[in-house]
């Protein structure tokens, strides 16, 4: 580890090497606590129901529970988008459902990353037809400009350029998810 706590990135061979840190863990951490707080603050009187989007969401989900001072209830869906390894098309396709009833809930939809927004865009037309008392999303990263939907997003992480990233979560191939900081990957496999 360096003294920031970041792995050491053995280079691939694949030519999926993850490159220089974006965001560093401590400054996840320092982050995420404050989007705890702000939950906390804005959700008083009304517990929130978070709603997990897997497979990236899972660490951001568990460091956001535990950061929000209040009785929060969990669930996770699994979403698959099709398009290339590093470009979403917007279709998805929803590989698990929610096990809770959402009807009268305060939802707070939890997202890695918002690239184009037709991911979660998708996801917020499905959960808003089951009647939730409230919806609104916390992502820990949005790209800057690359949205294609009007999103309002009210509990943002990071703005980061349009690189692809990965670590905390988030995958290139299902690789480095368990990296404890944001790396952006310099090179991506063609199709
Ligand atoms: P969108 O539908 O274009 O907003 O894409 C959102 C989804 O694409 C995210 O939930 C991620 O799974 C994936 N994604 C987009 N950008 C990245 C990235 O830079 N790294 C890893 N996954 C990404
Ligand atoms: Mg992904």
């Amino acid at each position: 580890m360096t003294p920031d706590g970041e792995h050491e990135v053995a280079s691939a061979s694949d030519g999926l090497s993850p490159g220089r840190i974006l965001i560093s863990h401590t400054d996840i951490e320092r982050r995420v606590a404050e989007l705890g707080q702000e939950i906390t603050a804005d959700y008083e009187g009304r517990p929130p129901l978070l709603v997990g989007v897997l497979k990236g969401a899972f660490v951001f989900m568990a460091d956001l529970a535990r950061a929000i001072r209040l009785p929060v209830e969990m669930d996770f869906m699994a979403v698959s988008s099709y398009g290339t390894a590093t470009k979403t098309s917007g279709i998805v396709r929803i590989v698990k459902d929610l096990d809770v009833d959402l009807v009268d809930r305060h939802v707070i939809i939890v997202e890695d990353i918002v690239d184009s927004g037709l991911t979660l865009s998708y996801l917020k037309k499905g959960l808003s037809a089951q009647s939730p008392a409230s919806l609104e999303v916390c992502a820990l990263l949005v790209k800057r400009d690359q949205q294609r939907v009007d999103l309002k997003i009210p509990y943002v992480g990071f703005e980061i350029p349009a690189d692809f990233v990965v670590g905390y979560g988030l995958d290139v191939a299902e690789r480095y998810r368990n990296l404890r900081e944001i790396r952006v990957v310099d090179a991506v496999p063609t199709q």
